[in-house]
């Protein structure tokens, strides 16, 4: 039994009494949470890091669908990694590490609207990105009710077109923010392209001019722009600080060679066969009798499904392991199961182990893998394992 295993039985076994905290399910669908993969991932990344450069780890959507609270933890733990704080998507995120006791600073990437979620920020000192000067306008008005001082981070579009404050305007921003009584802390911008260093290139020329704004008014923020794919290809532009996210969770991002890193997939997602037949050829499988067995086979019944963010897409071409080896989807995912093809596979029983995402006895199924099958990217998979799927850390 492995370690996992040994966590896992009760629940297996469908025995109720499940240790408290551990986590409580008869399903046997789950994903596994290496927090020794991660805080690997996050010394790695932090080894290409120059001296004075921060890192903020981006812990947005729920960690990329691996649970924010344990990887906060066990990265404000590590020692040797220059961890400035955690990257969030909305103040609810930013609320949930807090109520947990995440001390660290919590920027909020987005959250920009509504004016008043600033005020829920500042009192359980979040810390704001500014996209707009009506937003710094705002915000001092509220930190000025609250008679706080409040550390801010300016966001600048320099070309992904999607929020910030152009260059243009970056001087009647600034203004509104110091007006505001606001300490700029830091200003940031986000990688269209960071896998091409000539848009990457015309974004960071922009981005300089902001900079050279911001001193000629005084002022020295952290300056930060690189993701995961930026720390890597680009140590001429890691500035003050980094948001690596993607390299965290043990994916490789785009453009960077695997000779270059060595990283470690965080979430291993597994389930067990609950249904095992011996069909004759000739017998359609799932709706819609997309797939017939060619040859007398033995199709497993698995407890996953589209519900579970197991893609439909992976219908009658993603693959799973068993023991070890690739055995095919069959005919389309429902909602709640799927069918594999374990013919070529020796000795399976029910509740044998099967890996869906990650490693098994040296073979692998990779987030980019699923990507493929699903024409989509490791982010989207990742973040689409649903939360029916119990997560246990390791
Ligand atoms: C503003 C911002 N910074 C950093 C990141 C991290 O990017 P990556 O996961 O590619 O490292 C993201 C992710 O989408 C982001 O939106």
């Amino acid at each position: 039994m492995t370690k996992a295993d040994a966590r896992l039985a009760p629940a297996i076994a469908g025995n109720p009494a499940s240790p408290a905290g551990r986590a409580r399910f008869f399903r046997p669908t789950w994903a596994e949470i290496s927090l020794t993969a991660f805080q690997d991932n996050l010394r790695e990344t932090a080894r290409v890091l120059g001296p004075s450069v921060r890192m903020i780890v981006v812990l947005k959507a729920n960690g990329y669908g691996h649970g924010a609270l344990a990887l906060a933890k066990s990265a404000a733990d590590l020692r040797g990694v220059p961890l400035w704080g955690f990257g969030l998507s909305s103040v609810e995120e930013g609320l949930a590490l807090r109520e947990a006791g995440i001390r660290q600073p919590l920027l909020i990437l987005g959250s920009l609207y509504p004016f008043d979620s600033f005020e829920a920020a500042l009192q359980s000192d979040l810390t704001p990105t500014v996209a707009s000067r009506r937003a710094a306008l705002a915000l001092g008005r509220i930190a000025a009710a609250l008679k706080r001082r409040v550390r801010v981070h300016l966001k600048v579009d320099t070309g992904m077109g999607r929020i910030g404050i152009s260059p243009e305007a970056a001087g009647e921003t600034l203004q509104a923010i110091e007006e505001g009584g606001l300490q700029l802390e830091g200003v940031y911008t986000h990688l269209a392209r960071a896998d091409s260093r000539a848009k990457t290139r015309t974004q960071m020329k922009e981005f300089d001019r902001v900079a050279a704004l911001v001193r000629r008014r005084g002022l020295s923020p952290m300056m930060h722009a690189a993701n995961s794919a930026a720390v890597f290809l680009y140590p001429e532009w890691h500035h003050q600080a980094v948001r690596p996210g993607l390299a965290l969770y043990g994916v490789r991002p785009a453009g960077v060679r695997p000779s270059r890193v060595a990283l470690r997939p965080v979430l291993t997602w597994k389930t067990r066969i609950v249904f095992l037949k011996k069909a004759r050829p000739g017998i359609a499988v799932s709706y819609g009798s997309t797939f017939r067995t060619k040859r007398t086979s033995w199709l497993a019944t698995l407890p996953v499904g589209y519900a579970d963010g197991y893609r439909r897409s992976f219908s009658n071409r993603g693959q799973v392991l068993v023991k070890g080896r690739r055995c095919p989807v069959v005919g389309r995912v429902t909602m709640d199961q799927t069918v594999v093809d374990v013919t070529d596979v020796p000795h399976v029983e029910v509740g044998e182990e099967v890996v869906l995402l990650g490693e098994q006895a040296g073979n692998r199924v990779l987030a980019e893998d699923m990507a493929r099958w699903a024409d989509t990217i490791p982010y989207e998979i990742l973040c689409g394992i649903s939360g029916r799927v119990p997560r246990v850390t390791l």
